[in-house]
């Protein structure tokens, strides 16, 4: 089985070296591109590749490349930018890639920055990821001194200078045009789309925003091709992804599998299964801001559409396992606990919707509830679902607590009937 992503990763060793990285064929790609195609050549191939945006909303990332204006007429600024804001709950899989590989990273970036002839790119890091920040700028100044960044890379006319940028700890930076709005050194709230980054971005200039785990699969595509990148995969979406399980489980962790893999193998095998003395429950597939699966869906493919179709998303792959000796009210009001303190209070359903669910949630929690709790949790998912707020935060947010209502109602109902958590 190939694993491209991971496989110059070991866990107890320091990233490798720009040196390093390219005895063990890094920077081919960068090579590749500049020399021998032409941008759109290079778009193309992406798109042929059908590699889908691993941030968690697995849009086309060839496509939206090729939304950026292109030719004479088109800004001569524009930007690149990694995003690297990892902050949805229960995922951990960018944070692998770049502590264990930055200059994957940065070798997808400058391909991506050719293909759409950006000249200055940043990485837009999660305040948390210390480690990460010092092993990305010792690879970006080494990228510097082996000719891959700066000015006429490789002796072309392509130029690319790239830029570390450290958050300060909001989940709301993860939501790409917040996240423009942040480098830009504004407050971090999400923009009006359209016009979409790509036309539109950082400082009004044409921006492409991708997920650090979709910027590390181009060099790949790159060297080997979309037939083979397809090949890689159990499904019709390309390629490898990286899974985790967090939870109750033997051994929690992240893998790179082929796209596509079941549910029940990542759990069982990969996991290990369920921790002595605890059964399964149910699962959020992709971080916290997804819908539920429960046991009926172990099988399902862990793919873009499979996981829709099982009335969820595969958002991040990175799975939350739910099991029977963890309350499922005190498990979705920690959550709801997060997503209301990182709203960023730029629509009033957001910022008043999520504090109430979570206070709600809460004294449900205490024993508390009142018997209409229930119908006014299911009013609230509504009401802050899909086109109701200004971006994904609160749909998303609002997705595990439908789907436990859904799955577990009957948890909520003895907690008001008994008038405590029958869990302590
Ligand atoms: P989205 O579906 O609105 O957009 C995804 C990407 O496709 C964006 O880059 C957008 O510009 C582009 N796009 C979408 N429609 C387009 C159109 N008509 N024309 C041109 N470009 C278009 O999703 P969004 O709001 O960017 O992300 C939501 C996802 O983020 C969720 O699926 C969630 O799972 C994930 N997420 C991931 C986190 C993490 O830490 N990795 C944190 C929070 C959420």
């Amino acid at each position: 089985m190939e694993r491209p992503l991971t496989r110059n990763i070991h866990p107890n060793r320091p990233p490798l070296t720009a040196k390093e990285y390219e005895m063990a064929g890094g920077y081919m790609a960068v090579k590749q591109a500049l020399l021998k195609m032409t941008p759109s050549e290079v778009v193309e191939l992406i798109k042929e590749s059908n590699l889908k945006g691993r941030g968690g909303a697995g849009f086309n990332t060839g496509m939206k490349w090729s939304f950026v204006p292109m030719g004479e007429t088109a800004p001569t600024t524009k930007y690149i930018v990694a995003n690297a804001d990892e902050m949805e709950p229960g995922t951990f899989k960018d944070r692998l890639l770049l502590e264990g590989n930055p200059h994957q990273l940065i070798e997808g970036m400058i391909v991506a920055a050719y293909a759409i002839q950006a000249t200055q790119g940043y990485v837009f890091l999660r305040f948390a990821y210390k480690e990460a920040a010092i092993r990305i700028t010792k690879a970006i100044i080494e990228a510097y001194a082996e000719g891959y960044l700066g000015d006429h890379i490789l002796g072309t006319g392509f130029s690319l200078h790239l830029h570390l940028h450290t958050g300060v700890g909001r989940y709301m930076c993860g939501e790409e045009t917040a996240l423009l709005n942040a480098l830009e050194g504004k407050r971090a709230t999400p923009r009006a789309k359209p016009p979409f980054p790509q036309v539109s971005g950082l400082f009004g200039k044409p921006t492409i925003v991708n997920n650090v785990e979709t910027l590390c699969n181009i060099p790949h595509i790159i060297n080997n091709g979309a037939d083979w990148f397809k090949s890689l995969s159990y499904s019709e979406d390309g390629g490898t992804k990286l899974y985790g399980v967090s939870g109750n489980v033997k051994t929690p962790g992240c893998w790179e599998l082929p796209m596509g893999v079941s549910m029940r193998e990542l759990i069982e095998e990969h996991a290990g299964g369920m921790k002595d003395g605890y059964k399964f429950r149910g699962v959020l597939p992709g971080g916290a801001s997804t819908d539920f699966l429960i046991e009926q869906h172990l099988d399902i493919k862990m793919d873009f559409k499979s996981v829709s179709m099982a009335g969820s998303r595969l958002g991040t792959g990175t799975m939350i396992v739910l099991d029977d000796k963890t309350c499922p009210v005190g498990f979705v009001h920690n959550l709801e606990q997060f997503f209301a303190r990182e709203s960023c209070g730029w629509c009033t359903p957001c910022r008043e919707g999520l504090p109430w669910v979570e206070k709600i949630l809460w004294s449900i929690e205490q024993g508390k509830g009142a018997s209409n709790d229930i119908e006014l949790l299911f009013e609230h998912a509504r009401l802050l679902g899909p086109g109701n707020t200004f971006c994904a935060l609160a749909p998303g947010a609002v997705e595990p607590l439908q789907s436990a209502l859904k799955y577990f109602r009957e948890d909520f109902e003895q907690h008001i009937h008994q008038r405590k958590c029958p869990y302590d």
